[in-house]
């Protein structure tokens, strides 16, 4: 259960910096881990928290970033002033939030809601004006450092291009997670100036100043240093998706999940996991996918927004918007494609791809088939090489086929067509006429054989009579 901020917490997500370090027409915070954009992760993160009112300021690539944050509420900052202007750029938007006021960093998507609480919380009992996450870096480069009076208390944030000789050696650092009171914040806020090596208005400066006019200010220390990582490069970008799918597998070990080689597994924090299943290297689950217990999934296989029974193989396959019934088998090498159903017991065999089609209950497409707009009734046999011409070049036509029906080997079934219950089609078949319940669909040249033809071409003597 995650622990949850006192009621009334609001929280300020700072997204407005383009991360010119990341060397990218795509603004930073936009930069996705296992599928979910940076931002979403600290906007998720300030929800679970509990805090009621959640403001993400944007500015670099607003548009794209907004459109990532969907309901969320934004506030633009049109030009990036520093962190102490975004905060200005929101006053509107808080307007009226009095109490706890969390100030998160949209690159900073490893931070925890149960930390956010904890930040919440050592700010109602102090009654500090604010509270700043710190922690200590074996290398400190490019982080503000916590500078501490003669008595140990936090007197001043200075950011790393302001620092003096005697500062360099600080490795202790502001992850730039705050929890401020509101009201305190914003009226101090326009004594915010801009005099420093980058010229602009810092909102750490707000520490001295706070203290200068004696007011409280305190700070608390992260147990875990990975969870204020900074994605900055597409360095840093890496490391926190690594520490992610640790902190990810690893929840999910312990719950009962195998994982051959956790290194080699990625999973979205969107997905859930029954007991006793088998994750194979390589193998990669992402969007809204539910998998249901003692399934085998992998090597080499990925699935997204999909949900899988129980006692489900997939090998070596793609996997996307589809539901798997129970003891299905997918793969090697399958391809299910949005709207796929899968029903109880039936199989998408080797090299096979299926979309938007209902394979039904204990059917088998076990080889080398292309099966689209299909419905396939229970107990069908689909042999090796179908494949359903559902597309004339200008629509798609729907193939249904009935219960216990068996497709020959390399039918085309040539939509839209119906195969009756029991009906079977010939092998080779391009079946474009729909085949009555029972019935035999056959479409074929009649075969001829030539006597001797074999042995007379090895001759070099004629075979013309062919
Ligand atoms: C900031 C802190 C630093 C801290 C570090 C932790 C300041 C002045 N410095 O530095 O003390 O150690 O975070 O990671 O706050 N942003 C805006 N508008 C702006 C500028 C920044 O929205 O005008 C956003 C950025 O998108 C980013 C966050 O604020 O999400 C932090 O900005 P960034 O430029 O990365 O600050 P740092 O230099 O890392
Ligand atoms: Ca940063």
């Amino acid at each position: 259960m995650t622990r949850k901020v006192p009621m009334g917490a609001a929280a300020l997500i700072l997204a407005a910096g383009e991360g010119t370090r990341m060397k990218s027409s795509l603004p930073k915070v936009a930069h996705r881990i296992l599928g979910i954009p940076l931002v979403r992760y600290v906007v998720d993160a300030a929800h679970d928290a509990g805090c009621d009112r959640v403001v993400v300021v944007t500015g670099h690539g607003a548009e794209v970033v907004e459109e990532l944050l969907g309901d969320e509420t934004c506030v633009r900052q049109e030009r990036q002033l520093g962190t102490g202007h975004a905060v200005m750029c929101a006053d509107a938007a808080l307007k009226g939030v009095s109490g706890s006021l969390v100030i998160l960093s949209g690159d900073s998507p490893l931070l925890r809601a149960s930390t956010i609480a904890r930040l919440v919380e050592a700010r109602e009992t102090s009654r500090a004006a604010a509270v700043v996450l710190t922690t200590t870096l074996d290398d400190p480069t490019g982080y503000g450092r916590i500078v501490r009076d003669g008595a140990g208390a936090l007197s001043a944030i200075v950011e790393h291009k302001d620092l003096g000789p005697s500062q360099l050696g600080i490795t202790e650092v502001n992850t730039g997670t705050y929890c401020f009171d509101a009201e305190v914040l914003f009226e101090h806020l326009d004594r915010l100036g801009n005099a420093n090596a980058q010229g602009e208005y810092y909102l750490t400066d707000m520490i001295a100043l706070f203290r200068a006019e004696g007011l409280l200010v305190a700070d608390i220390a992260t147990d875990d240093p990975l969870e204020t990582l900074g994605v900055n490069t597409r360095v840093q970008l890496a490391e926190a998706a690594k520490v992610l799918q640790r902190r990810i597998n690893r929840e999910h070990m312990l719950a009962g999940v195998t994982m051959t080689d956790p290194d080699l597994v990625w999973i979205a924090p969107t997905v859930s996991l029954g007991r006793d299943i088998v994750l194979e290297p390589m193998t990669m689950l992402a969007g809204a996918t539910v998998i249901g217990d003692h399934c085998i999934i992998g090597p080499d296989s990925r699935i997204t927004d999909s949900t899988v029974g129980v006692r489900v193989v997939v090998d070596s396959s793609v996997v996307l918007g589809s539901v798997i019934g129970d003891d299905a088998s997918v793969g090697p090498r399958a391809y299910l494609r949005p709207g796929t159903v899968l029903e109880p017991r039936a199989r998408a065999g080797t090299s096979v791809e299926i979309k938007n089609s209902v394979v039904g209950e204990g059917s088998k497409v076990p080889h080398l088939s292309y099966i689209g707009d299909a419905t396939i009734g229970k107990g069908v046999n689909v042999g090796a090489g179908t494949i359903t011409c559902n597309y004339d070049g200008a629509r798609k036509h729907r193939t249904v086929i009935g219960d216990g029906a068996f497709i020959g080997s390399d039918t085309m079934l040539v939509a839209p067509v119906t195969v009756g219950e029991g009906a079977i089609t010939g092998a080779g078949s391009a079946i474009a006429k729909d085949v009555p319940a029972g019935a035999l669909g056959i479409e074929r040249c009649e075969q001829r054989n030539v006597d001797g033809w074999a042995a007379r071409k090895k001759a070099g003597r004629g075979t013309d009579d062919q």
